[in-house]
């Protein structure tokens, strides 16, 4: 490994100085989640840093680079591919298969993500929205206003959204009665403790599983809980269907797993297409895992903006009130102009998904737009790409950069989208021009899903209550995994947060 970094042709390409031999620049990244965008300006769009271990990690904002690493997965693939299938939270689920397996599963799921699916789902959006409404109303009750943490709300409806459009199974955990759930409690470890953005990081890289490292008994045990409700899962979908005769009529059979057993068990499928149990199983923690933190955060993110600029509140609300309907339809709100702009500028400023890495599995040329000057002055203008080469696609820093968005990138502004920049076309991703669900073969597969349940999320609340800030935007940090959770600085101890004021609107 040593000999190998030694001969590597990126051996001269600048970056930040690596101070530990064992923790790379990982601690500066911790302290400052936004290191990067400074090591941007200071080493241009292609610099190089240093992981755990001193693993070398290519960092690049380049488009020309980043879109033919998005379609070429043949090349640049996930790590937790070099990681059993039985040691993952996701098992062979969508989240960890590559090549043919890949190819395999996205062709029987990609249906049950369509948008006529996705409209079927809307009441369950809707009222898991009104839910989370009335229960920060009994929050507030006997005062005009809280004090409320709202990530903790949205985490709940996310899951519940998740338990019930996914799987037709109910959580319950946006009870409101304060009754413990053991699932949310689970994901709350996982993804909002404390510690958590620091142990997700330590167990991602493929040799650091070998370690007894913190936090492996969490990761042990949330997947045999995992795996345990997707057995039971399964079964029940497979007994409704085999019950009924016919699959159509599985309960309700709108939810994505009974869509997905239909789906794969059609005789129009070929029998070397068909998923394994074992793979419809890894579906169900997938889902769990991609698809409830991310949206939770989205909204979040999506408040605490509309927080710090009330105007783009008022004007949200005074649209979403045009609507004259309490459960509207999937096409009543994509026709909401302003509604669409908050989400865009949430998704581009505040991406849940902060960045990815991938690792070439073979040697590669990677094409540049901007050549890069190495330590000897020396002008590139390809990459040359060793086997084995991490290398980060930097999301959020490709939507905050002033070349691409002009000088005001960083700023929340949603009247941005009325006319974008010329360069964002550029940007390779599935929607929007934002890569927050990324682009080519591994695009999310749930983005219109999210999509709908940020705006049901987004009509109901905004409808109902004001927002305003409860500490100063400097006070709120994010984790420094690729999941951007927020903290409040001062309250670390207490995990992710997102603390707002809320108060009943009254027109
Ligand atoms: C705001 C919300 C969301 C964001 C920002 C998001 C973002 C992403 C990103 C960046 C990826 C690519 C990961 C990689 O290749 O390294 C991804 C993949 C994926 N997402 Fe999402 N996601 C969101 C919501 C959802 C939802 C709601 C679901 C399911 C209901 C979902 C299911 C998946 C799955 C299964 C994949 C793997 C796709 C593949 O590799 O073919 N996501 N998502």
């Amino acid at each position: 490994m040593v000999l190998r970094d030694f001969s590597s042709p990126l051996r001269k390409m600048r970056g930040p100085k690596n101070p530990s031999l064992i923790f790379g620049n990982f601690r500066e990244m911790e302290n400052d989640p936004r290191v990067t965008q400074k090591w941007r300006k200071q080493f241009g769009p292609t610099f190089q840093f240093k992981g755990l271990f001193n693993t070398r990690t290519l960092y690049t904002v380049d488009l020309t680079a980043i879109d033919h690493v998005l379609k070429h997965n043949n090349i640049y693939q996930k790590r937790s591919v070099a990681r059993p299938a039985n040691n993952r939270l996701v098992g062979e689920g969508l989240l960890a298969v590559e090549g043919e397996d890949h190819k395999r599963q996205r062709r029987v799921m990609n249906p049950a993500f369509g948008t006529a699916q996705i409209r079927s789902l809307m009441d369950v959006f809707v009222d898991k929205s009104i839910q989370l409404r009335d229960v920060w109303i009994q929050e507030i009750r006997g005062g005009s206003t809280a004090r409320i943490d709202v990530l903790s709300g949205l985490s709940k409806m996310t899951l519940d959204v998740i338990g019930q459009a996914g799987f037709d199974y109910k959580f319950d955990s946006l009870n409101g009665d304060g009754t413990p759930n053991e699932i949310h409690d689970m994901f709350h470890a996982l993804l909002h403790a404390p510690n958590s953005a620091r142990l997700r990081q330590l167990h991602a890289g493929p040799l650091l599983r070998l370690l007894p490292l913190p936090g492996r008994k969490l990761f042990k045990e949330a997947r045999k809980k995992l795996f345990a409700i997707g057995n039971q899962m399964l079964s029940e979908t497979k007994a409704a269907i085999n019950t009924s005769g016919d699959p159509k009529s599985v309960s309700g059979g709108r939810d994505l797993l009974s869509l997905l057993v239909r789906a794969n068990m059609s005789p129009d499928v070929p029998d070397h297409h068909r998923m394994s149990d074992s793979e419809v199983i890894g579906q169900i923690p997938t889902f769990f895992i991609a698809g409830h933190a991310t949206t939770s955060s989205a909204i979040a993110w999506a408040l605490h903006a509309l927080s710090a600029n009330q105007s783009a509140q008022k004007k949200l609300r005074e649209e979403l009130l045009s609507l004259p309907s309490e459960t509207p339809t999937l096409e009543q709100l994509d026709s909401l102009p302003y509604l669409e702009w908050v989400v865009r500028e949430t998704m581009r400023v505040h991406s849940p998904v902060s960045y990815v890495v991938r690792m070439a599995v073979t040697d590669d040329v990677l094409p540049l737009g901007t050549p890069y000057v190495d330590e000897d002055g020396t002008v590139h203008d390809t990459l040359l790409i060793p086997k084995g080469q991490m290398l980060r696609v930097p999301i959020v820093d490709i939507h905050t950069d002033p070349d691409i968005w002009g000088a005001d990138a960083a700023d929340f502004r949603p009247e941005r989208w009325e006319h974008v920049p010329e360069a964002v076309h550029e940007l390779p991703g599935v929607w929007a021009n934002l890569l927050t669900f990324l682009a080519g073969p591994h695009n999310c597969i749930g983005f219109r899903f999210s999509l709908a349940e940020q705006k049901a999320l987004l009509f109901v609340l905004i409808r109902a209550f004001e927002f305003e800030r409860a500490v100063p935007d400097q006070d709120i940090q994010l984790s420094s995994s690729a999941l951007q959770s927020p903290f409040v600085k001062s309250e670390r101890n207490k995990g992710s947060q997102m603390p707002l004021i809320i108060k009943l609107y009254q027109a």
